[in-house]
């Protein structure tokens, strides 16, 4: 756990001001500043930032936080994420705390970095010893240039190689890097031997990882990857991003496969734009972050079938990022070929031609939809129906919204009045049309996101929550009620929460919620993000009710306060002005 009084001391040192200037500028307008909301679609500026209560408002959308959240929303972080996003702007070292006293406290490690680096150059060093690793990649066609471009290296077969490099092999960065490790004996021995090494790097251009690729064909498995480390987390991290991101800024494209070889067969013949997830499905977090570089995205995955089940995981983990200015597609290569051995036989010419040739997502949505369904009964557009509601659900942009309903309607033949009367379908009108794309994980509200934690963990709701979640508003009333019914099944699984909950909140909302439910990205430490969710509201409900008690004060003459009264505006009055210091 991130101890309190740290956030406190962060949240001291850092200005809200500055640290949203950074991303939106802002300009004075009396004594706060004020610009066009970064959350909203907007002509005139409704967003303000108050340099004295520390809190950013939008009267437009309602956006509104502290530094904290500001960092969450517009960078589609985590909390914990924010706090070391701010952390380091600040010159502070986020420290940990032990959350369960059963547990040993998780240490800051130092040295994960260099001790990756430190191996990345090993293993570099240890391909030009190696003619047996050399030819194996000689034989798969890569070129000198290429492999030092990708930083390719060899861990050799031995046990206990990287004792060459690190002095101290049993220390605990080795571990927890990935590089090292333990088995039940505590033996400790290097996690990747002979094999072919790919470094993965983030997006600063740091080994943060590495896949590790057998030469014996006998070895399994195929690829080896780090584990998740506090570096590396593999739905966030695309491999080959940081070296594609000038060609995918040239090209206006990037290119998404599914292996190492892929990437560094294409850059070597000239498409340098491709990046592969890492052996897990495109996640929203992948897509989210190649929507920050680029507005076209073309998914290149291997002909055969778990390379078209890729492209549909893909595609609808796409469906909440997407907005009207985004171009996705997908390519299908010929069953026998991956990227790496397509480019190889026919060239970049020709693989260009069949990326701009590519199927757009919504015809590949139609066209997955109506498989194994000749629509000709009413049964069979029923179940047409029924399956492409879902994923109708999750777009909001409005045009591409429109349009696919509009063939989806056409093909149930129904009129679209018909269908969007049948179906739950997001209000297209309400949505800007140039809405920023957001990490779908952080376009919940506060109040959504603390209650998705609270399903996820209902053990962890506090009775004394309820003292402070006060209002009458549907995100006052949606937060009482989970923590009431968490309260009450302490030990039930989201969905019994979520029955619960029906009927005493929007049923909108709980679409919502489960929506988020589906997409959690398991890496995220949850316990820790609840708490991170619990702080902000806590601020937002006790700045409220101060802003109200101040404004109650003030309406009356000075005379007539209590002596309470006036010791509260004075302890207000002093907390202002020292946050104002
Ligand atoms: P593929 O099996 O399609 O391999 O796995 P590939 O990329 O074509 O590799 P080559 O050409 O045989 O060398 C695609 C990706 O899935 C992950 C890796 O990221 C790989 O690049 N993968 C595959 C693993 O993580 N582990 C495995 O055992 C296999
Ligand atoms: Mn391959």
């Amino acid at each position: 756990m991130i101890p309190e009084s740290f956030i406190q001391e962060l949240l001291n040192r850092v200005d809200v001001v500055d640290v949203i200037d950074k991303s939106v500028p802002l300009k004075k307008a009396g004594a706060n500043y004020s610009a066009c909301c970064p959350f909203h679609n907007e002509k005139s500026p409704s967003f303000t930032v108050s340099p004295t209560k520390q809190f950013y408002h939008c009267f437009g959308c309602g956006a509104h936080g502290t530094a904290i959240g500001f960092v969450m929303e517009y960078q589609g972080l985590s909390f914990v994420e924010a706090i070391q996003d701010l952390a380091k702007m600040a010159g502070l070292t986020v420290p940990q705390e032990t959350y369960d006293p059963a547990k040993p406290a998780p240490k800051v490690v130092v040295g994960l970095q260099e001790s990756l680096q430190q191996a990345a150059n090993y293993y570099k060093a240890e391909l030009k010893k190696s003619p047996r690793a050399i030819d194996y990649l000689k034989a798969r066609g890569l070129s000198g240039q290429v492999a030092a471009k990708f930083q390719i290296g060899y861990a050799p077969a031995a046990w206990q190689n990287l004792q060459s490099v690190f002095p101290h092999y049993e220390s605990e960065a080795l571990t927890i890097a990935g590089l090292v490790v333990e088995n039940d004996q505590g033996r400790r021995y290097d996690r990747f031997r002979d094999r072919i090494m790919f470094p993965i790097h983030d997006q600063k251009g740091q080994v943060i990882g590495f896949g590790g690729r057998v030469i014996n064909p006998e070895d399994t498995p195929k690829y080896y990857n780090s584990p998740e480390t506090p570096l590396f987390q593999k739905g966030h991290e695309l491999y080959g991003l940081f070296l594609a991101r000038r060609a995918i800024r040239d090209a206006g494209r990037a290119l998404v496969v599914e292996g190492y070889m892929d990437v560094v067969a294409l850059a070597q013949f000239g498409i340098e734009y491709a990046v592969a997830a890492l052996g897990t499905a495109t996640t929203p977090f992948h897509i989210t972050k190649l929507m920050r570089q680029t507005d076209e995205v073309v998914f290149c995955f291997d002909g055969d079938n778990a390379g078209l089940t890729a492209a549909w995981r893909a595609a609808m983990n796409a469906l909440p990022a997407l907005t009207d200015g985004l171009k996705l597609s997908f390519l299908f290569l010929p069953k026998e070929h991956d990227p790496d051995s397509y480019v190889r036989e026919f060239g970049k010419e020709k693989f260009e031609l069949e990326i701009k040739a590519a199927m757009p997502l919504s015809q590949f949505i139609l066209k997955h939809l109506s498989e194994n369904n000749s629509l000709q009964s009413q049964e069979d557009r029923v179940r047409f129906l029924n399956e492409a509601e879902p994923i109708m659900q999750q777009i909001t942009a409005p045009r591409s919204a429109m349009f696919l309903r509009k063939k989806v309607a056409e093909l149930a033949q129904l009129s679209p009045e018909e269908m969007q009367s049948l179906l739950k379908l997001p209000n297209l009108n309400k949505t800007p049309v140039n809405a920023r794309p957001k990490l779908t994980r952080t376009t919940l509200s506060m109040h959504k996101r603390y209650c998705l934690m609270l399903l996820m963990q209902p053990a962890l709701a506090l009775r004394e929550d309820l003292v402070w979640a006060e209002g009458r508003a549907d995100e006052d009333v949606l937060l009482q009620q989970t923590i009431e019914i968490c309260l009450i099944h302490p030990h039930s699984k989201p969905v019994v929460i979520m029955r619960e909950l029906e009927g005493r909140v929007e049923a909108k909302v709980l679409a919502e919620l489960e929506r988020e439910l589906n997409i959690l990205d398991e890496t995220l430490d949850l316990v820790q993000e609840l708490e991170g969710a619990r702080r902000q509201l806590y601020d937002v409900y006790t700045q409220r009710k101060e802003d109200l008690l101040l404004a109650q004060i003030s309406e009356k003459p000075l005379s007539t306060l209590t002596e309470n009264e006036r010791t509260l505006l004075k302890s207000l009055g002093n907390k202002r002005s020292q946050n104002r210091a």
